[in-house]
């Protein structure tokens, strides 16, 4: 078991973590991930002034609404991403907002797991550049993730350098900003971009997802990976209804969901329509 001189992280310890973030976030945590649960949490224990994971876990489960819980929950969420990660889904986004566009409809994009925002303002940039060469239209996009220090992160738009060094010169000059003097090294999305996007904080395991419409995209990639089996269809089934008749569900590249549901069928690398677009309410 991880352990070193001044915290003890034993095995009932960390089976205590793994069954509370499972019931409130739903990531299912195994034997393997105890280093990883350890790394991240003991800053956790620390700055809360504790002294074993003992008593943090008991601080945490004595008190369901201390703002403790957040903290405890971004320290164990991964949030691995990237702009235009996954690229073919871009270009199944460009291709489907040219098809979908009609005047006077709003084309409406949900970025489910947005992390640090790199996910949701390369659909950005994709819908600005489509509108752009399309004369016109209106467009809805909001990004969504549990974690708050990404969501404060994303909303910022602030990257290094390093972050966008695969991202074409000519959108570099479209839509961002060189940062200079303390900024140097440092890339912002402009106002533009950031203006087209909608932050807030959902629980793809919340009970009740509350009424966000429906959309022509779902983006909902790489965060299935982290869920078991029965989480993953039942959000799976609860963003069939949050899909147009016509709309798309965006999955990352080792999520596959043939044997979890058949509300939707295949159509294209990692991308889904609805089965039965004429049920959609
Ligand atoms: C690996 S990142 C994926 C980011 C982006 N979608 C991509 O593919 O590049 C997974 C994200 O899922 C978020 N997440 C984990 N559990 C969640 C939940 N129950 N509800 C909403 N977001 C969750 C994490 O905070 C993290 O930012």
């Amino acid at each position: 078991m991880a352990q070193d001189t001044e915290l003890k992280f034993t095995h009932s310890d960390f089976r205590r973590v793994r069954d509370m973030i499972y019931q409130r976030v739903g990531i299912s945590l195994n034997e393997s991930k105890t280093h990883m649960a350890y790394a991240r949490l003991a800053k956790r224990v620390r700055s809360s002034g504790l002294r074993s994971f003992a008593d943090y876990l008991d601080m945490l489960e004595g008190d369901q609404q201390t703002a403790e819980w957040q903290s405890f929950i971004n320290a164990l969420t991964t949030n691995l991403t990237s702009f235009f990660r996954e690229s073919h889904h871009f270009d199944i986004l460009r291709e489907h907002a040219c098809m979908q566009k009609k005047p006077g409809e709003i084309f409406r994009v949900w970025s489910s797991a947005s992390s640090t925002g790199e996910e949701p303002y390369s659909i950005a940039i994709t819908l600005l550049d489509v509108w752009r060469e399309m004369s016109g239209g209106s467009f809805e996009l909001v990004a969504s993730d549990i974690d708050t220090n990404v969501l404060n992160h994303a909303a910022l738009g602030v990257y290094n350098q390093e972050r966008v060094e695969k991202v074409s010169p000519q959108l570099l000059r479209r839509y961002f900003d060189k940062g200079a003097g303390t900024n140097a090294g440092k890339v912002r999305l402009k106002k533009t971009v950031r203006d087209a996007l909608i932050f807030f904080q959902f629980n793809l395991i919340a009970p009740n997802w509350p009424d966000i419409g429906q959309f022509d995209v779902i983006f909902c990639r790489n965060v299935l990976i982290y869920f078991d089996k029965s989480t993953q269809s039942e959000i799976l089934a609860k963003m069939a209804k949050c899909l147009k008749p016509n709309g798309l569900l965006l999955l990352g590249h080792s999520e596959n969901i043939v044997h979890l549901t058949d509300a939707y069928v295949a159509c294209g690398r990692t991308a889904y329509k609805l089965a039965h677009p004429e049920l959609q309410e």
